[in-house]
């Protein structure tokens, strides 16, 4: 069974479809550990809740990036992890990092890359005036949002959509999303052709 860690900044909905999927036996995977980059995120009282353990590592106490990614790996390390997955992490990585866990990272982003990348990209959506949105599964490389594609899902922009309606449309299927990709990873069926996934049933 992958062991999964898990690293979020916020609310932690994504985390949440991953413990619920896990205690449905649906992620063919075990969340080891959460890490937060915000000691007040919501999600570390979802984690609390399901107990997994949990690490705070703020960017006060590690001010060298370098130094803040080498304790991270550290603690994923500790937990033996296989798999990181990144649900709502909002902070850029160092090649320390990226090479420890190489094609082992996963994030979810709330468009259809590569539109819209960085943050806010559900208002960006909005403002450019877009009918169909979505959101958007990948491997995690030193590049922000532009790895390679794990799945994607469409959802259509209303002409009264603001940002935070639209969101709240994207999250549902980033939900969706994340659980499927990252199950697809622990059942050993994702391999990466240069830019592409290969999903192997
Ligand atoms: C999600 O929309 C995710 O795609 C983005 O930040 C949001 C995090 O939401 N990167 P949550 O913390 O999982 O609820």
């Amino acid at each position: 069974m992958s062991r999964i860690g898990v690293l979020i900044s916020g609310r932690g909905s994504n985390l949440q479809a991953l413990i619920d999927a896990e205690s449905r036996n649906d992620l063919a995977g075990e969340i080891v550990i959460v890490i937060s980059n915000k000691s007040n995120a919501m999600g570390l009282e979802r984690a609390a809740k399901a107990d997994i353990a949990t690490a705070v590592i703020t960017k006060k106490s590690y001010p060298i990036r370098e130094d803040y990614d080498i304790r991270v790996v550290e603690i994923l390390k500790e937990h033996n992890v296989d798999l990181v997955v990144l649900a709502g992490y909002m902070r850029m990585f160092t090649d320390v990092f990226i090479s420890e866990f190489k094609d082992r990272i996963i994030n979810v982003h709330p468009s259809l890359l590569p539109a819209f990348k960085g943050v806010n990209a559900q208002w960006q959506a909005v403002d450019y005036g877009v009918g169909i949105s979505g959101c958007t599964t990948h491997f995690v490389g030193l590049e922000m949002d532009a790895g390679p594609i794990i799945k994607q899902k469409t959802v259509n922009v209303f002409p009264d959509d603001t940002g935070e309606t639209l969101a709240e449309r994207i999250l549902k299927e980033e939900h969706k999303l994340i659980v499927e990709s990252v199950r697809l990873f622990c059942e050993g069926k994702l391999s990466i052709d240069s830019r592409k996934v290969i999903i192997n049933n």
